[in-house]
């Protein structure tokens, strides 16, 4: 009894004595908003401490990573287990009862605090008259012009000796909030990525194409144009202990009829049918196959991720399709991260409301429970989907990076397309030195997930016009790459991005891009001028969309075949592609560019670059390469 009134006594006085810092400022209003007015001091606020977790420090979580993911590594192909990796980064007990003891020596009543079961959060409800003395700031109400309403505070302040214990605080200053039903609108979303990269489509193939014919692939790409591009013939023989999961995001929805549509023209290898072959379901926060909105807009990205995964992997090798969120609000990047580790998943919800949906949905038909921790990973994920980094805080995307790091160490390889405007943003836009994103912005707007460095960023290559399948690719002026504005350079490309600087000094001011940060992306496949189906009909689609599954194909039957013989999953890539054994494993792309912000973009060229990566994927080198490995 005596100990505790102590403990209390000296965390109290530590507090008055501890100064108030910034701990998150926000620079400017997105697009759309306005402030209207201060917020109603009664008005109680469900506020959320997101407690820092143990280890989980950038240059940590890449030495971590190093050690079961770097070829030269003792304990290469060393996963850890989950609980491994829950136990590990847990927050520490002494950041619980920091918090929480601030909390309550500040006047609000013990009972009202309340801490996650996996400790990653510290909850109250709180009146904004509290909130604003706790935090030292003001909330104010803000209006979209769409009608919406949003609570938030511009800046907040944490005591110095609380801030190293708190990640995020929500509500805060994230501005990412959902401004319609995600069903109404399947156009690109905050956080709840809607049309993914945005692809772009040509007019209705028509043409007689033979399924084999090599002839044509610099007009349109099929299944045989990617497999003769990458030498890529590789069919399964240990499909039973692998996998590969594609993640797709509700209302965005495969239509049967059209991959069948695809498997009749475009057989697997060998001449083999895929017709009435369906990708295995797994729903996260109630995520369905729709059949309510049926369009080009509506399917086309889901058709082809899964119609050129499951060509390419053949009919041996089942594709799990993540579908995440329900029909009513959608799932964001986080909402499907929930059900792949529960420990990022909390009894609460660790999930941002402004940027991600919330589980259970309480709307009428909503899905009535939260996914945490349900779904084991697996081996291979592709996602062809992409936010503009600076539309999420730093905090958000940090905490969402960790999490791939954690994937990283179970052993599972995680790729995202990298973008499709080239050095801009998604829908073209720039930045601007307040941090505001236009059209006329002169800063490069990088893409994420791809510039976190615990992922693999997948940009776009194209076949030249007359060139045939055998020559070599340039870069598709699509291609989103350049530098992170959050993420640091990691070890394992410092001296690859050097050297590119070095040799090729970019034509354009260095304030327009961030050359000490992490650069992206890592590698690169075709994405032009694609053959795929929706309506009923064929069309060519150009993204890195495309690009992200053909390399999860390549990398899964890479998985095959070390598991054929008793090895294991690759897991995350980075450390071991970038490394001396595998130079020469990739076609080196050293043409062509991706502009956009008013500059001609980065230059494709010899070795890495900020538009191709490392180059694109020679199959068979790399196998042998990766056979090779322990
Ligand atoms: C805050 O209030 C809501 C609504 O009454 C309740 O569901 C929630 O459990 C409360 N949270 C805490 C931390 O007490
Ligand atoms: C999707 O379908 C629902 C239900 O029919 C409809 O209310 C909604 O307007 C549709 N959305 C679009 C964008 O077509
Ligand atoms: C698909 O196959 C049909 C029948 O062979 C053919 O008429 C059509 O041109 C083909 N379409 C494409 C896009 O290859
Ligand atoms: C893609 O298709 C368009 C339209 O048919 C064509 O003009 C263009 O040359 C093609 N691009 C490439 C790189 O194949
Ligand atoms: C550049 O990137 C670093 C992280 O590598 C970041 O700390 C810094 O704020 C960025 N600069 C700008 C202007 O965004």
């Amino acid at each position: 009894m005596l100990t505790l009134v102590l403990l209390l006594a000296a965390s109290t006085s530590a507090q008055t004595l501890s100064p108030s810092v910034l701990h998150a400022k926000r620079s400017h209003l997105p697009a759309g908003w306005s402030r209207v007015r201060r917020h109603a001091q009664d008005a109680v606020l469900p506020l959320r401490f997101g407690l820092t977790q143990s280890n989980v420090e950038m240059s940590t979580l890449e030495r971590l990573l190093n050690d079961v993911s770097h070829p030269e590594s003792v304990n290469y192909g060393k996963h850890w287990t989950p609980e491994r990796v829950a136990e590990h980064f847990a927050p520490t007990e002494e950041a619980v009862h920091a918090v929480t003891s601030w909390i309550v020596g500040s006047g609000l009543p013990q009972e009202r605090v309340r801490v996650s079961k996996t400790k990653g959060w510290v909850m109250v409800n709180a009146s904004v008259a509290e909130t604003e003395k706790l935090l030292n700031t003001q909330y104010h109400v803000y209006k979209h012009k769409s009608g919406k309403e949003h609570v938030a505070c511009e800046a907040y302040h944490l005591p110095a000796h609380i801030v190293p214990h708190v990640a995020l605080v929500t509500p805060s200053i994230d501005f990412n909030a959902m401004l319609a039903k995600r069903a109404s609108d399947p156009t690109h979303k905050l956080g709840q990525p809607g049309a993914g990269v945005s692809l772009k489509v040509g007019s209705q193939i028509s043409s007689t194409m033979n399924s084999d014919d090599l002839d044509n692939c610099d007009v349109t790409i099929t299944p045989a144009c990617v497999r003769a591009l990458y030498d890529f013939r590789y069919s399964p023989v240990a499909a039973h202990k692998n996998s590969l999961g594609i993640a797709e995001y509700t209302p965005q929805a495969y239509r049967a009829a059209d991959l069948d549509l695809f498997a009749k023209n475009f057989t697997s290898l060998g001449g083999e049918s895929l017709v009435g072959a369906r990708p295995v379901l797994q729903s996260i926060q109630g995520g369905v196959v729709q059949h309510i909105n049926v369009s080009f807009e509506f399917n086309v990205e889901s058709n082809f991720d899964l119609a050129y995964a499951m060509n390419l992997v053949t009919g041996k090798q089942h594709v799990t399709l993540y579908q995440v969120g329900d029909f009513e609000i959608g799932g964001s990047f986080n909402n499907f991260l929930d059900a792949l580790d529960g420990s990022y998943c909390t009894f609460e919800g660790g999930d941002d409301p402004t940027t991600d949906s919330i589980y259970p949905d309480p709307l009428p038909g909503g899905y009535k429970a939260h996914d945490c921790g349900t779904v084991k990973p697996a081996y291979v994920i592709s996602s062809s989907y992409a936010d503009n980094e600076a539309d999420l805080s730093p905090a958000y995307a940090i905490r969402q990076c960790a999490e791939y790091a954690k994937l990283g160490l179970m052993g599972v390889t995680v790729l995202y397309s990298s973008g499709d405007n080239g050095v801009a943003g998604n829908d073209a836009l720039c930045l601007n030195p307040d941090g505001s994103q236009t059209e006329d912005g002169q800063r490069f707007n990088p893409l994420f997930p791809g510039t976190c460095a615990f992922v693999t960023g997948v940009g776009g290559t194209q076949i030249n016009p007359g060139s045939k399948v055998t020559d070599p690719e340039s870069a598709a002026e699509l291609s989103s790459g350049g530098f992170s504005n959050y993420f640091p350079i990691p070890d394992y490309q410092k001296s690859a991005v050097a050297g590119y600087l070095k040799a090729n000094p970019p034509p354009f001011p260095s304030a327009v891009y961030n050359a000490t940060s992490r650069a992206f992306p890592d590698i690169s496949s075709n994405a032009v001028n694609f053959t795929t189906t929706a309506e009923g009909i064929f069309f060519p689609v150009s993204g890195t969309s495309a690009s992200s599954p053909v390399v999860a194909a390549m990398l899964s039957m890479i998985n095959d075949a070390r598991l054929a013989v008793g090895k294991g999953p690759i897991g995350f890539i980075n450390p071991t592609i970038y490394s001396a054994a595998f130079k020469g494993a990739f076609n080196d792309i050293t043409d062509g560019s991706n502009p956009g912000c008013g500059t001609p973009g980065f230059a494709a060229a010899k070795g890495y670059d900020p538009v191709t990566g490392l180059g694109t994927p020679n199959f068979p080198k790399l196998l042998k390469l990766w056979l090779a490995l322990p």
